[in-house]
C-alpha cells in the first residue's frame, strides 16, 4: 500500500476512533442531564463511529498495510446546552468531512482506484450524518429556551434520526 495512502487511512482510525469517544462523552452528558432520547441518539452514534473506525482497520489489514491505533485526547465532557452538544457534533461531522475528502484527493493523486472505491462508503455516510447533524441543530435554534420544545425534542429525536437516515 502506498504509504501516504496508508498514513491517511490511519489518521482516518484515529479520527473515527476520536468521534466515537467525543459521542460517548456526550451521551454520558445527555443522560446525567435527563435527556434520554439524546443520550440514546449519542449512544448509538458512538457505536456507528466505532463500527467506521474498525471497517477502516480490516480493510487496512486486508491490503497488507500496518494499522497504527492512536493514542486519544479527552473528549468534551461538560456542555452548556443542548445548542452546544448538537454544535459540537455537527462541528465534528464537518471535520470528519473535509478528512475524507483529503484521502479521497490524495487516491487520486496516486491513481489508488481501489481505496477510492472503498472510500465512497464513507462519503455517503458522510453526506447523511452532516445533513442530520444540520437538521437536528436547525430545530433546536427554532426551539431556542423553550423547556417544552427540548422535552419534545429529547422526546421524538430518535424518530426524526430514523427519518433523515431512510
Ligand atoms: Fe464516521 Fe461520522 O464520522
Amino acid at each position: 500500500m502506498n504509504t501516504v495512502i496508508e498514513g491517511l487511512l490511519n489518521d482516518q482510525i484515529k479520527y473515527e476512533a476520536k468521534a466515537s469517544m467525543q459521542y460517548l462523552a456526550m451521551a454520558s452528558w445527555a443522560d446525567a442531564s435527563g435527556y434520554n432520547g439524546v443520550a440514546t441518539f449519542f449512544y448509538n452514534q458512538s457505536e456507528e463511529e466505532r463500527l467506521h473506525m474498525t471497517k477502516l482497520v480490516k480493510f487496512v489489514n486486508e491490503r497488507g498495510g500496518q494499522v497504527i491505533i492512536s493514542e486519544l485526547e479527552k473528549p468534551k465532557a461538560v456542555f452548556e446546552s443542548l445548542n452546544e452538544l448538537f454544535e459540537t457534533f455537527l462541528s465534528s461531522e464537518i471535520f470528519v468531512t473535509e478528512q475524507i475528502n483529503k484521502v479521497i484527493f490524495e487516491c487520486l493523486q496516486n491513481k489508488d482506484y481501489n481505496v477510492h472505491n472503498f472510500m465512497q462508503w464513507y462519503v455517503t455516510e458522510q453526506l447523511e450524518e452532516e445533513a442530520l447533524a444540520r437538521t437536528l441543530l436547525d430545530k433546536l435554534t427554532i426551539i431556542g429556551g423553550d423547556k417544552s420544545g427540548q422535552y419534545l425534542f429529547d422526546r421524538d429525536i430518535n424518530t426524526i434520526a430514523a427519518k433523515n437516515t431512510l
